[in-house]
């Protein structure tokens, strides 16, 4: 079933520039989020994804243009718009002298969450993540994909209007990864928004609604898959051709495959 796409405007980022040092991270970025859709931002590593999700959070403050979340700014209003946001960031938990079972009660008591509620919650969240024996075990000792597991737990526990995932699906297991996208489609479904990160194309064409390409900090294209898609025609390319073209990578991959060729001994053979 086709979902219903509502219009409203959750996220607006307009303009925006960070930098640190020489380095332009943002570089004069936009783009808008609205709720019910899964919102992709695509780009290579150091394209300036992890960095945008920051500004958005509140977490680092831009150096020019605007940003709103909920009509809210980040740098005023960072409270306000974190009790809406449910967040994965690329780091694996850093909380590795807890059991998860003491993440989820300190995420509960100071979101001030139901108890009953959030208990039968995530009973069906490690249940459906197959991770229910994991709950007690010291957080340092569990697996990468299975503390990813529990942060995206962690992060739905308070039913946010937005999910601001950056590179969730690094380390899961391809089951997981499917019960993991399933939940993020269910959210928008029931009006929610999600800003999903990821280098990986096929991810972003598989999870994504909207996306809209970084490079070096700029927004190359944005679109549905069937927009970018369109573009890619034009061009008489596929996608991946596309991307690695918009965001400036085809030659520099072609030149890395023939000195690869060469330190092998295959140059020229193929
Ligand atoms: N705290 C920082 N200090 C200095 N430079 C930074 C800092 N954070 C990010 N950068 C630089 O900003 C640029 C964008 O980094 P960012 O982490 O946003 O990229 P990314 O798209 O998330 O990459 P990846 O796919 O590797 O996660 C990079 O050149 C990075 O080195
Ligand atoms: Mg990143």
């Amino acid at each position: 079933m086709d979902k219903v796409i509502l219009e409203k405007r959750i996220v607006e980022v307009n303009n925006v520039v960070k930098t640190f040092g020489e380095v332009r991270a943002v570089d004069g970025l936009s783009f808008t989020v609205n709720s019910g859709e899964i919102f992709g931002l695509l780009g290579p590593n150091g394209a300036g994804k992890t960095t945008t999700v920051k500004l958005i959070l509140g977490l680092l403050e831009a150096d020019e243009g605007e940003i709103s979340v909920f009509d809210m700014l980040p740098s005023t209003d960072e409270m306000a718009i974190k009790q809406k946001i449910g967040y994965v960031s690329e780091e694996p938990l850093i909380y590795k002298s807890m059991t998860p079972k003491e993440l989820f009660d300190f995420t509960s008591s100071i979101r001030k969450l139901n108890p009953k509620e959030t208990t039968a919650k995530l009973q069906r969240y490690l249940e459906s993540l197959e991770a229910e024996q994991y709950y007690d075990k010291l957080i340092a000792t569990l697996s990468r994909g299975n503390k990813q597991k529990m942060q995206i737990i962690a992060s739905l526990l308070h039913e946010p209007k937005l999910l601001i995932m950056d590179e969730p699906l690094t380390g899961l297991d391809a089951k997981s990864a499917k019960i993991v996208k399933e939940i993020l489609e269910l959210h928008a479904e029931n009006g929610g928004s999600v800003i999903f990160s990821t280098h990986i194309l096929e991810v972003a064409e598989d999870v994504c609604d909207r996306i809209c390409i970084i490079n070096k900090g700029k927004a190359i294209a944005t679109g549905t898959m069937k927009e970018l898609s369109k573009l890619a025609d034009k061009a008489g390319a596929d996608l991946e051709e596309i991307f690695l073209k918009l965001t400036q990578q085809d030659e520099s991959v072609n030149l890395i495959i023939s000195n690869l060729r060469e330190l092998t001994g295959n140059g020229g053979n193929r």
